[in-house]
């Protein structure tokens, strides 16, 4: 086996040495994970059991898996085991063994290097360039792709040090899946759990076979991204769904809403490079490397949203919040024996007026408006009632738009007064649109971070008629996600 120092980093420079490498675990599948050279970091967590099942699937898939414990890791699993099922022992210092030099063999001779779970001390680490073990070492010599599966408490998860260096980390091409939501240590639940190890596996996949979350965005994931990172350093809070208010234990007062374009939204943010807080009452799996809250009411969205939105640079108010809510909620089912109920009705606060309100200089607020009738009226009147810089305004009549639908059109209506039609497309080019658009109001005010020169989608150009109609070539990896976006009442 011949392996250059300066190979390029694809793993397709690697496919004849992989032959040779040949899979441990034999595995008969001749898929992306066969003979591949894998490096399995385990850090020091709770999760790190599952990197077990991680590894015994990547075994199976027939890649040649070498486990690297930090020492944190063996506090939570035994060497023993990701020994005995690695294809080589298990290496856990930089210094114990033969090799004066292990990291450099490792990275080196990786075709990739996941590190699941990844402490948000790891991520810490990798993303100073600090080689604090063999890991850590490890990853700073490789040149081959890496995988990072985040997991920890949510608290920690949601801190803007962790965020900040996962951000730095996807703008050098670090592919970062997860984290999930649910249980957690301690009995507590929320944002922070390792992905399920398929997923991760599945990442790792499609990483090796060219088709991962970077090889999307190195084709040009969105219009005007530029290396598919061009959000990078940007901080953006999206809210999804429609809120509940509740009647009783059993019923509420919703709306139709799915959600999914606020989650698309979130999802094509993190893809190139913010870092995004996604507030939703959706049930939609929360997209990957995006901070997920969930919320049920309009009060619990009000709440999660103002008091993040102070550092944000970019506020996308696309949940359908309600207007009203029950002045009170019965404790117990209310019974068709107890008559037909009078429902008294109050009103809940309007977000995104408040968020016109607290607006702080360079802060770009982007509202909804899914309407029935006269959309474009009803929409600059909604702009201009609630301080907002841009608002989404969609006709949900419209074939193709709105509700129960994979696609979605809208028009972009800007306090300038500009206007720009988005045409009919998947609901993933009509976030990127609305992104650029964003993206662009913020260059207007010198503010946020690096946003592309080159990204020139949806800047108002034209007067308050129909302006020009944005590139919007759809993305490769468009899942056209579902329905409307507003507030449809
Ligand atoms: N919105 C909000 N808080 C509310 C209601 C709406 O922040 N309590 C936001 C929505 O997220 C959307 C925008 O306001 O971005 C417009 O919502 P929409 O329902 O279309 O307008 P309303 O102001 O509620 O007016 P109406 O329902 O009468 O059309």
């Amino acid at each position: 086996m011949r392996r250059t120092r300066e190979r390029p980093r694809s793993h397709r420079a690697t496919r004849s040495s992989r032959a040779i490498a040949g899979g441990a675990g034999g595995g008969s599948d001749r898929g992306p994970l066969h003979g591949a050279r894998v490096v399995l970091g385990v850090t020091g967590g709770i999760a790190a059991y599952k990197a077990v099942e991680v590894l015994r699937l990547l075994v199976d898939g027939g890649a040649h898996v070498v486990p690297v414990l930090t020492r944190a890791a063996t506090r939570f699993v035994g060497t023993a085991t990701f020994s005995a099922l690695g294809s080589e022992p298990c290496e856990t210092e930089l210094f114990a063994g033969a090799s004066p030099i292990p990291h450099t063999r490792l990275g080196q001779l990786a075709d990739v290097v996941v590190v699941a779970p990844a402490t948000a001390r790891l991520v810490g680490e990798y993303a100073a360039g600090i080689a604090a073990d063999l890991l850590g070492a490890t990853l700073l010599a490789t040149r081959a792709p890496v995988v990072l599966c985040p997991a920890m408490h949510t608290e920690m998860w949601e801190h803007p040090a962790v965020q900040a260096n996962l951000s730095t980390l996807r703008s050098r091409g670090v592919h970062v899946v997860g984290p999930d939501t649910g249980r957690l240590a301690g009995g507590d639940s929320g944002a922070g759990r390792l992905a399920a190890p398929e997923s991760i596996v599945a990442a790792v996949e499609a990483v090796l076979a060219g088709t991962g979350p970077g090889a999307a965005r190195g084709r040009g994931a969105a219009p005007g991204a530029r290396g598919g990172q061009d959000l990078s350093g940007l901080e953006i809070l999206v809210t999804a769904g429609g809120t509940r208010e509740p009647i009783d234990p059993v019923r509420f007062l919703g709306n139709r809403s799915s959600g999914r374009q606020g989650h698309a939204l979130a999802e094509v943010a993190a893809e190139r490079g913010a870092a995004v807080v996604l507030v939703t009452a959706s049930d939609l799996a929360p997209p990957a490397g995006v901070v997920t809250v969930s919320v049920e009411t309009a009060a619990e969205l009000a709440d999660a949203v103002l008091s993040r939105s102070g550092s944000a640079d970019v506020v996308v108010m696309a949940a359908a919040v309600a207007d009203f809510r029950p002045v009170t909620a019965s404790p117990s089912k209310i019974h068709k024996s107890d008559g037909v109920p009078e429902i008294r009705l109050e009103p809940t606060l309007d977000v995104l007026a408040e968020l016109g309100r607290r607006r702080r200089p360079g802060q770009v607020v982007v509202g909804f408006a899914a309407e029935t009738d006269h959309a474009i009226e009803r929409g600059r009147a909604k702009l201009a009632a609630k301080g907002a810089d841009l608002v989404v305004v969609n006709d949900v009549t419209e074939p193709g738009a709105g509700f129960a639908h994979e696609t979605n059109a809208v028009t972009l209506l800007f306090a300038s007064g500009a206007t720009v039609e988005v045409p009919l497309g998947p609901k993933r080019t009509i976030a990127a649109a609305i992104l650029d658009a964003a993206v662009a109001l913020l260059r207007e005010r010198g503010a946020g971070a690096s946003p592309s020169p080159s990204s020139a989608p949806a800047t108002p150009t034209s007067g308050p008629t129909s302006g020009p109609r944005p590139q919007t070539s759809p993305h490769p990896g468009d899942r056209g996600a579902g329905d409307e976006q507003g507030a449809p009442r």
